[in-house]
């Protein structure tokens, strides 16, 4: 599903990522943790494709397409969905509207018709439902005046709606309620696939007794520098980051 070989990126003259491999296939669940600071958003703001960060080596394969060089909405019409640590407020769009936008613009570009209005309700319906979403919400504002849980719960439903290849949720869990942490999980849980491929950015190992992720990766100051299972992440709670410095820097 997902390639990434000796990927290097900065930001100026800034090296923030410097040496990435990660293999991501389909049916996969991957965790990524790692101590502020270490390029976990920069790594997916890189694989969604932001132009902020110049990509200064090495490749991202989708599929095995090289989508290094394609533009962000070229990367969502393949599949490529990313949730963000701070999701942006879009006035005067709604939910709905939003939703309706995204995915016919995705069929689109796939040469595909665009959804019929009464499908169109019928799958907001069936995903909102399998969130919890209330029916009110569908008609505000985008992430305006959303409170933090919200905004992270809207961003899951999106990711219903739209069913990427791969989906990158970078800290959903933060700010979520612990019943909001387990809609939010369970729903992601509903979606994954043999078709599809998952990754989490976390700081807690608690998100992770709801999503079970297949492998871990610790990414430390732009590398990758420890990957191992489920239990890769309780070790580092109990031990924290020092662990891995200490680790580095001998
Ligand atoms: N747009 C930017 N301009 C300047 N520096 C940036 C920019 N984006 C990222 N950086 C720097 O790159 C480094 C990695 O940032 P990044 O946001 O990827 O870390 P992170 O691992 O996601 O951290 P956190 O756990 O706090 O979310 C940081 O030193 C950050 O200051
Ligand atoms: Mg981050």
């Amino acid at each position: 599903m997902l390639s990434i070989k000796n990927l290097h990126a900065s930001i100026g003259d800034k090296e923030i990522l410097k040496g990435i491999n990660l293999e991501v296939k389909a049916g996969e669940i991957h965790a990524i943790m790692g101590p502020n600071g270490a390029g976990k958003s920069t790594l997916s703001a890189v694989i969604a494709g932001n132009d902020t960060y110049e990509v200064t080596k090495g490749e991202i394969l989708l599929e095995n397409e090289d989508i290094s060089e394609l533009a962000p909405e070229e990367r969502a019409h393949k599949g490529v969905f990313l949730s963000f640590q701070y999701p942006v407020e879009i006035p005067g769009v709604s939910v709905t509207n939003f939703m309706r936008t995204a995915i016919n613009e995705t069929r689109k570009a796939n040469g595909q018709p665009e959804m019929p209005a009464n499908e169109m309700l019928k799958v907001i319906r069936e995903k909102s439902e399998l969130l919890e979403i209330d029916r009110k919400f569908l008609s505000r504002s985008l992430n305006e005046g959303f409170s933090g849980g919200e905004k992270k719960r809207n961003e899951i439903f999106q990711m219903a709606m739209l069913e990427p290849k791969l989906a990158i949720l970078d800290e959903t869990d933060s700010g979520l309620d612990i019943d909001a942490l387990r809609i939010v999980a369970n729903g992601v849980n509903k979606l994954k696939s043999d078709k599809n491929a998952i990754i989490v950015i976390t700081h807690y190992q608690r998100l992770l007794d709801y999503i079970v992720p297949d492998f871990v990766h610790v990414l430390y100051n732009g590398k990758i520098v420890k990957s191992g299972g489920k239990e890769l992440a309780y070790e580092l709670e109990e031990k924290g980051y020092d662990w891995i410095k200490q680790e580095q820097e001998a």
